[in-house]
């Protein structure tokens, strides 16, 4: 699919935009529209009178002019009328203020008039539309996030608790609650996290963990309610990413296909966008993985600027088309904006479209996309293909939400997504695919894991990591790992937990923070690498130091080790470097475990690669994120997917250029 989110539902009094949109529509290389995403007031201008006129001319005109739909529920905006007739549906704040009509996303996840009345319109939905041939995904509401604290989610929240550890005594230990006198003496007096109250280790992450639990909920009435009528169309909602407000694994399970919104912060210089395409692409793996790494779909992107960034810049020529193929190099089956036409008023008027207020075919971002789609069109054997990935590394959310809440390390900011971004570096750059796995993921079809920051560790996942290595694996991890099980509490017996000391052959005594002057610094190999941020003073248990600090109290203690486990090799990392050191230690073991690229050239700066295949043949995505030309020469004989010319020898990709060689495997 290619297309983008269409509000005909704010363009009612101009039949003649409307029917343009379909001419666009085709000019621009477009195949599908999403449509009804915040349409309720159109939808249902009364309580229980419903009016379609305006979705079935739209869908009808779509199919008419060759494209598909992917219909949303309308759940992420609610009408005053609604909010007015029903005040319990908007939300509660975390200091226990109401909420008043305004924005989106407003409304609390328990309330069961506002579930009533989603349940109602989703029906409506799919009885009108279940069979008409354009419709072919359906889109749930919209970015589900945020949290109500409202009497109902705060009993919930309880009623989540008792179901969780079945007696108060259970709660009161795993909350360790006999510090500061915590101790409950009846459920009632549990509260959830709140600026009028507190917030702590454990209690922030049930909460966090009940926030993701009652949005599911809220969302499978949704599911159910077009269930209980459309048997057959796929459903999807769209994530965002690391977003920090849910665990989408939680989420994910519902789902028939993951996709998500993309908005990458391109500034327009390499230095910044290669760790842009960086963390993008990482995400993108993120996404994927939640569904087993099969496709996702792009949901949203923008075309041109996002109105929301702090400096909202356009995308550079070329910077659309490589962020779009980007996605696909990274498993996406489609490319999809956020929005196909600006509107006219009120907020986003000014967010990126395909058509601008203009209203020509004739901007540069609209000629970008058309040429996007035209190419796309020749991509249809990539559609449905693979990415498969002999490395993963690991990322739980409520391993995160732990980490940057608890007390102690570095107040502000411990720099839990930038230290993944920095192991993913030297995967990216040297073009190997790489999945994004969660603690209950398969473990043992990978060479290679990296779990850095695994500051919790539940007992489950300490068997995992064990046997995964046992069996001949390899894991690297770093400080900050094995120090709390999954409610915070602390392990006994030394860090890192249990049988992860035999595992990695070391036993870590106590981590030191450093000022953000300040350094340690590691002899590796005779090579000077700065310690920052964090240094852990580390005893070996078998393991052999591949580093060592050479000042501080901790002087000539390991600061990098690997041992040999079972039938595999464990690699500790005890403190935070800059980044040039993991690099060399992430490529010493890649060449160890020859886990090279699908691409056999040399890959120069910001030039990368991923890959995807369908078991016979390989679709291999070279890509340029830098803004000079990158060459790069092949030994291979590949096909140049789009023209079909043979490739081989020497390749020169211009500056954002993207090119799709296929091969046999
Ligand atoms: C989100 C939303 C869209 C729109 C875009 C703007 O992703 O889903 O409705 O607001 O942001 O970037
Ligand atoms: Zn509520």
């Amino acid at each position: 699919l290619h297309g983008g989110d269409y509000n005909p539902d704010q363009w009612q009094d101009h039949p003649d935009i409307l029917e343009e949109d379909m001419r666009l529509m085709k000019l621009a290389n477009c195949n599908s529209m999403t449509v009804g995403i915040f349409a309720w007031s159109a939808l249902e201008p009364e309580d229980g009178v419903y009016d379609f006129a305006f979705l079935d001319k739209a869908i009808n005109d779509v199919y008419a002019n060759g494209g598909r739909i992917v219909l949303a529920t309308p759940s992420g905006a609610r009408p005053a009328w609604l909010a007015q007739k029903y005040p319990e549906i908007l939300r509660t704040n975390a200091d226990r203020t109401k909420r008043i009509f305004g924005y989106r996303h407003n409304h609390c996840f328990s309330s069961p008039i506002y579930r009533r009345k989603v349940s109602e319109i989703n029906k409506k939905l799919a009885e009108r539309y279940k069979d008409h041939p354009a419709v072919v995904m359906w889109h749930l509401s919209n970015e589900y996030g945020g949290e109500c604290h409202c009497e109902l989610c705060r009993e919930n929240f309880r009623e989540w608790l008792k179901k969780k550890y079945g007696t108060l005594k259970e709660l009161n230990y795993q909350w360790w609650n006999a510090f500061w006198s915590h101790t409950y003496t009846d459920w009632s007096q549990i509260e959830p996290p709140s600026p009028i109250g507190e917030r702590f280790g454990a209690q922030y992450i049930d909460w966090m963990r009940f926030v993701s639990y009652q949005t599911t909920d809220f969302m499978k009435c949704e599911i159910d309610a077009i269930r209980s009528i459309d048997k057959k169309t796929p459903i999807t909602t769209n994530l965002m990413g690391f977003y920090q407000g849910l665990d989408y694994r939680v989420i994910a399970k519902e789902l028939d296909v993951i996709s998500w919104d993309s908005y990458p912060f391109w500034k327009g210089n390499d230095r910044d966008d290669i760790a842009t395409a960086n963390l993008t692409a990482l995400t993108h793996d993120l996404m994927r993985g939640l569904k087993n790494d099969t496709p996702f779909m792009m949901m949203e992107s923008t075309p041109g600027s996002a109105d929301w960034q702090e400096y909202c810049k356009q995308k550079r020529p070329g910077q659309n088309t490589l962020g779009a193929l980007q996605a696909i190099a990274h498993g996406s089956d489609t490319v999809q904006y956020f929005q196909w036409r600006k509107g006219r008023g009120n907020r986003e008027k000014f967010h990126g479209a395909v058509v601008d207020h203009d209203g020509s075919e004739n901007t540069r971002i609209f000629k970008e996309v058309s040429e996007l789609g035209a190419r796309l069109k020749k991509l249809d054997s990539v559609v449905g293909t693979l990415v498969k990935s002999r490395v993963a590394l690991i990322y739980d959310w409520s391993n995160q939400w732990a980490f940057d809440d608890t007390k102690g390390f570095h107040k502000k900011d411990k720099k839990f997504i930038s230290t993944l971004e920095k192991h993913y570096l030297p995967l990216w750059k040297r073009g190997i695919n790489t999945d994004v796995i969660g603690f209950e993921d398969d473990f043992s079809k990978y060479d290679l894991i990296i779990a850095p920051l695994l500051y919790s560790v539940p007992k489950a996942l300490e068997d995992k990591l064990e046997a995964f290595v046992r069996n001949g694996g390899t894991l690297l991890s770093t400080y900050a790992s094995g120090y709390v099980n999954e409610n915070d509490l602390c392990h006994l017996g030394g860090f890192p937990a249990g049988r992860l000391k035999d595992v990695f052959g070391i036993w870590n005594e106590e981590i030191d923070t450093l000022y953000p002057n300040e350094y340690n610094t590691v002899n590796a190999d005779g090579n000077e690498v700065k310690a920052i941020d964090y240094c852990e003073v580390i005893h070996l248990r078998g393991a052999r130091a591949l580093a060592n600090y050479t000042s501080d109290f901790y002087a000539d203690g390991a600061a990098v080790t690997v041992n040999e486990y079972g039938k595999g090799k464990a690699y500790y990392i005890a403190c935070r470097d800059e980044g040039e050191y993991t690099d060399t230690l992430t490529e010493r073991i890649l060449n160890e475990l020859e886990i090279t690229s699908d691409f056999d050239g040399e890959l120069g700066e910001g030039l990368t690669v991923r890959s995807r295949s369908d078991g016979e043949n390989l679709f291999v995505f070279l890509e340029n994120f830098s803004t000079s030309e990158r060459v790069t020469k092949t030994a291979h004989e590949w096909i140049n997917l789009e023209t079909g010319e043979t490739v081989t020898g020497e390749i020169k990709l211009k500056r954002y250029q993207t090119l799709i060689l296929s091969g046999k495997i």
